[in-house]
């Protein structure tokens, strides 16, 4: 006889039922009767481009070499191959930096090291501004952290500082350009969070999955800032950056001088992954390689300047309806408040129904959020026209 045990800490009942995400497309389900045909999805950040041609082509004469007697590759290196490394190396000499090879984890999108980073700390205290992206809150609450929040609102730009924080070590989440409100810090501000991590011994985990959206005045990546070096750990993705969302591929920036509890994260990270992960496969890195190229760059760069007209059309059109809104200019958000009073699942619906417009409401991001919409610049140009010409028409927003 033998028997399974299944363990339970209850963090599992502290999530919510569902995923935000899971739950707007079983909501749009059950308003459209499962006929989604005519619908503009300005929900979920999934990009509407293909992957660039040269990262096409690396994939292919890398799957080639795999399926070559002389060639082919088994394993890959859990933290990524060097070639790989050496072209991220190659971003952030560009940004005016040096980050060293053994502190560059090569990963399969964000979303997996952003849920999995705290599960190397030991249980304490973690901050997240809100409202937020739930995944640090979900696995947050799953890891059986404490979580604080400071709240972004339209007071502070939806950009909170760490006024009030206790001095005590804590892990601090940063999105900058912010998902889902789209605002940005700027140096000024982001040096505030990055003055505070170094006062108070806490590490800072910032989130540069929109960083490709950033225009003039805003930095790209938290080492930009003075003394970030000692006291963060960055996440890229190449999923909006370069269309990556089905390839999957992303780096997380570990520097061998942040310390937890005297550790270094660098070897926790190190050695966690070893236990865990086997690695990006070979023909997703070379073509993650292949976009990080002058070639390459140039080819994302053309598809993020279309996201960012969208955001832009999507911007002049609330700006002349009257509606409050922030981001769309170093994101691909816009975040705006709702309609007529309405509360954000009611613009949900009434979007839907009336516009087919399928948008994402602010309270499933959180504290903060509740009143508030998110639309995504994730189109075609064309589709966005459409997307305004049916929003003109429900005449709530005029
Ligand atoms: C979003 O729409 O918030 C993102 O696409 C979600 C993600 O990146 O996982």
């Amino acid at each position: 006889l033998s028997e399974i045990k299944v363990l339970s800490d209850g963090h599992f009942d502290m999530l919510s039922e569902s995923y935000l995400f899971t739950e707007v497309r079983r909501r749009t389900a059950l308003l459209t009767g499962g006929e989604t045909h005519g619908l503009i999805n300005l929900s979920i950040g999934d990009v509407a481009y293909p992957i660039p041609e040269i990262a096409a082509r690396a994939m292919v004469s890398a799957t080639e070499e795999l399926a070559d007697n002389a060639r082919f590759r088994g394993y890959p290196a859990e933290t990524g191959y060097d070639f790989l490394k050496n072209a991220v190396c190659g971003y952030y000499r560009r940004l005016g930096f040096s980050v060293d090879v053994d502190e560059i984890f090569i990963g399969d999108g964000s979303k997996t090291d952003t849920a999995c980073f705290t599960d190397i700390f030991e249980r304490g205290e973690v901050v997240i501004p809100t409202p937020t992206y739930p995944v640090y809150m979900d696995n947050a609450v799953l890891r059986g952290n404490r979580v604080v929040t400071v709240c972004g609102s339209r007071q502070n730009g939806f950009l909170p500082t760490p006024e009030g924080l206790t001095d005590t070590p804590k892990m601090i989440w940063i999105c900058s350009p912010n998902n889902p409100a789209g605002s940005a810090y700027d140096y000024c501000g982001l040096k505030k969070w990055v003055d505070f991590a170094l006062s108070s011994g806490s590490v800072i985990l910032f989130d540069a999955a929109y960083s490709a959206f950033c225009g003039e005045g805003v930095p790209k990546s938290v080492y930009e800032i003075e003394g970030a070096s000692d006291c963060a750990v960055e996440f890229y993705s190449l999923s909006k950056a370069a269309g990556f969302t089905n390839l999957r591929c992303s780096w997380t920036v570990v520097p061998k001088a942040v310390k937890t509890k005297n550790k270094s994260v660098n070897a926790l990270w190190k050695r966690r992954q070893s236990a865990r992960f086997n690695g990006v496969c070979y023909p997703v890195q070379r073509a993650a390689e292949a976009v990080l190229s002058d070639e390459g760059r140039a080819e994302c760069k053309a598809v993020i300047d279309k996201y960012k007209r969208n955001t832009r059309v999507l911007g002049d059109f609330l700006k002349k309806s009257g509606v409050w809104h922030t981001g769309g200019e170093h994101s691909p958000y816009v975040w705006l408040e709702c309609p007529a009073g309405l509360n954000s699942w009611e613009t949900f619906d009434l979007l839907i129904k009336k516009a087919g417009v399928v948008g994402t409401p602010g309270c499933g991001f959180g504290r903060g959020g509740e009143g508030y919409f998110r639309l995504s610049g994730f189109t075609r140009p064309k589709i966005m026209e459409q997307a305004i010409e049916r929003l003109e028409g429900l005449k709530i927003f005029i």
